[in-house]
């Protein structure tokens, strides 16, 4: 990751009639980490915002694609390690605007989906601040993509459903009899941690142990890993291969279709340029 530039937040020139541009925040999604998944308004933001301001998990060759001399903030949210706490985020973004600057506010995946994107904009909007949403690929679906997974497939699953593993301690809310349904897929983000409870919860609500699963680490991205099985031993395997964040659990009997369309690996073996 390149490194990024701390500043006090400078105020945009004023123009000849002596008045400050009203700055605006574009809320954009980055994608899952390979730079190519990125929209071309995404792309365009990037070359032409003067700061952004981006989390951990935005990929390297994204943060490429700033325009040199754009000032970056770095705001990390690393679970258990938040480099800025979610109301100083918040006030930064109004400081920058306020003072006239062409703000990116740079997510991981789509600003909207377990990205605080929301919450975000609720105090810019209260502040009277202008703002757009670029959309982002999110991982579920980029991560699936490369992992040779369809989340979605006519012969066993008809629904898929996006949760958060980010369990709060004494009652998660989660609706296990719901997630435990067959014919359907779960992307569990943020699941890592919590698999084997993950695991032995859809179990204990009618799963069978025989359903497939995987685990996918930085997806899309060249050192991407997959480990796959069934809720009964993949907390197991994921274990013994030492997978590290950020992963993404995809339990669902669409899992099994990946003997045949895992094309991400085949192309990375056979060098083929993508
Ligand atoms: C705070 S959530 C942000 C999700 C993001 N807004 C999105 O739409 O993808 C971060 C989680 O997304 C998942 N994730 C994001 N990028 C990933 C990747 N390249 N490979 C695997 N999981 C990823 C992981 O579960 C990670 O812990």
């Amino acid at each position: 990751m390149k490194p990024t530039v701390r500043s006090p937040v400078e105020p945009a020139a004023v123009d000849a009639a002596g008045r400050r541009p009203v700055g605006r925040v574009h809320l954009v999604g980055a994608g899952p980490g390979d730079a190519e998944l990125l929209t071309l308004r995404a792309a365009r933001l990037l070359a032409a915002a003067d700061v952004v301001v981006h989390d951990h998990l935005v990929g390297p060759g994204v943060l490429d694609l700033i325009k040199p001399g754009a000032e970056r903030i770095y705001v990390g949210k690393e679970r258990s390690r938040h480099s800025l706490p979610q109301d100083e985020i918040n006030a930064l973004l109004v400081r920058l605007a306020r003072a006239g600057r062409d703000v990116v506010r740079l997510k991981g995946g789509d600003p909207f989906i377990f990205g605080r994107g929301g919450e975000e904009l609720q105090v810019l909007a209260a502040e009277g601040i202008a703002f757009e949403v670029v959309p982002g690929v999110t991982a579920a679906c980029g991560v699936a993509c490369f992992a040779g997974i369809p989340l979605t497939h006519r012969d066993c699953a008809q629904a898929v459903l996006f949760v958060t593993g980010h369990l709060k301690v004494g009652g998660d809310g989660l609706d296990w009899a719901a997630l435990a349904r067959p014919r359907q897929t779960v992307v569990i983000y943020m699941g890592l941690s919590e698999l084997p409870s993950i695991c032995a919860q859809l179990l204990a609500h009618g799963a069978p142990a025989t359903r497939a699963a995987a685990v996918v680490q930085q997806g899309t991205l060249p050192p991407q890993r997959v480990v796959t099985g069934t809720l009964a031993d993949l907390p197991g395997r994921v274990a013994d291969a030492g997978l590290q964040s950020p992963c993404l659990v995809i339990v669902g009997e669409v899992v099994r279709l990946r003997d045949e369309l895992a094309w991400f690996e085949a192309t990375r073996a056979a060098a083929v340029p993508r």
